[in-house]
């Protein structure tokens, strides 16, 4: 799916929040765990660390300080949201689905809410999603919260997959505003590709995969991000009228810092254009970008008219890209 924002309809991010467990495991402590080194780890992705959450914590007690965060931000009462989704792929449970219950406890009752799965993408997929309701007018105010706590479905015997992740969510308010705004998105997936990053036995398919984990086929998926996040932006670019050079920001999805630097290297973005916080935090699959565009923001990246692009890519396999004009100002 590739298009454009409605002309003279401009729908923007006027909140965001953002959240991450307390603990933080390094790389010394996995290699205790499973047969790997800190070398290993931080040569062939860029991760040093990243957040694991509690016994106790599950998907909605992460993603709720962050969507709270979003609303203080925006300055949005709960209760005039009229739409939540929430993409994840680590949900408290099938159903009641996250959003329901975070609707619930944020009090939301006019909210629609909804979880959307679409792997590490279920962040941009979230944010077309909300921009085609609000654009229609079906939607005033909307929240999207993209999270995941992965440590709860990962195989902690799997060196393969087990450095790679980490927990966080991030939530953004979104509304209509006075200039700016999203310009277009870029969205596609590949099922079958799917096998490559799947967690068989999750649903009414019956697999030989007792433990219920996530499995990967990390080089083939390593060739599918590398080519996605390259064709996705050069995609959506030239169909909103801009070129690699009008790029201020960028906000790949936080895989690998190797694939990063490839993605940039083919693009011809400058690197000092580019967040990476894959170090800190790993893939955090749905809260990636969220937490990505909060570092843009702490860094004083977001300034009003700056252009940012976020590419994310993941299970599905999915990819998607989303150009924004950030703004601050909502119509008066
Ligand atoms: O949102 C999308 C989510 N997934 C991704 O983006 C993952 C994409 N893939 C990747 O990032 C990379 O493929 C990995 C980081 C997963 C692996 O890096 P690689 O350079 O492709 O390594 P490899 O799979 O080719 O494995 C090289 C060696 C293997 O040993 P042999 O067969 O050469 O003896 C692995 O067994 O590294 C070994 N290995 C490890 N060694 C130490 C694999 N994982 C580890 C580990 N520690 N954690």
């Amino acid at each position: 799916m590739l298009g454009v924002a409605t002309p003279g309809v401009r729908i923007g991010i006027t909140g965001l929040g953002t959240h991450v467990p307390e603990r933080v495991m390094t790389n010394a402590e996995l290699a205790q765990i499973v047969e790997t080194s800190d070398e290993w780890i931080r040569e062939r992705t860029g991760i040093r660390e990243r957040r694991i959450a509690a016994d106790d914590e599950a998907l909605t007690d992460i993603a709720m300080p962050a969507a709270v965060a979003a609303l203080a931000d925006a300055g949005a009462d709960p209760a005039e949201i009229d739409l939540l989704i929430c993409a994840t792929v680590t949900p408290d449970m099938m159903f009641p689905t996250s959003a329901a219950l975070l609707a619930d406890a944020l009090g939301m009752p006019k909210a629609a809410a909804y979880d959307l799965l679409a792997g590490c993408t279920g962040f941009v997929y979230a944010i077309a999603q909300a921009y085609g309701m609000l654009a229609s007018g079906l939607s005033r105010r909307a929240l999207v919260v993209g999270g995941d706590v992965l440590s709860k479905i990962l195989d902690w015997e799997d060196r393969s997959t087990l450095v790679l992740f980490g927990d966080g969510a991030g939530a953004v308010v979104m509304e209509p505003v006075e200039r700016g705004g999203f310009l277009g998105f870029e969205l596609g997936a590949d099922g079958g590709g799917g096998e490559n990053l799947w967690y068989p036995g999750s649903g009414s398919r019956k697999f030989d995969n007792p433990e219920g984990l996530l499995k990967m086929n990390g080089r083939e998926v390593f060739k599918f991000a590398t080519r996605i996040m390259v064709y996705s932006a050069q995609q959506l670019l030239p169909e909103c009228g801009k070129s690699v050079e009008d790029i201020d920001v960028y906000i790949p999805h936080q895989a690998n810092k190797r694939i990063i630097d490839y993605a940039v290297g083919k693009l011809g973005i400058p690197p000092e254009k580019t967040i990476v916080n894959v170090d800190r935090y790993g893939n955090t699959s749905s809260g990636s970008i969220p937490l990505a565009l909060a570092d843009a923001r702490t860094d004083g990246r977001l300034h009003d008219g700056a252009l940012i692009l976020m590419t994310g890519m993941g299970a599905g396999l999915t990819w998607g890209s989303a150009l924004l004009e950030w703004t601050t100002g909502r119509p008066s």
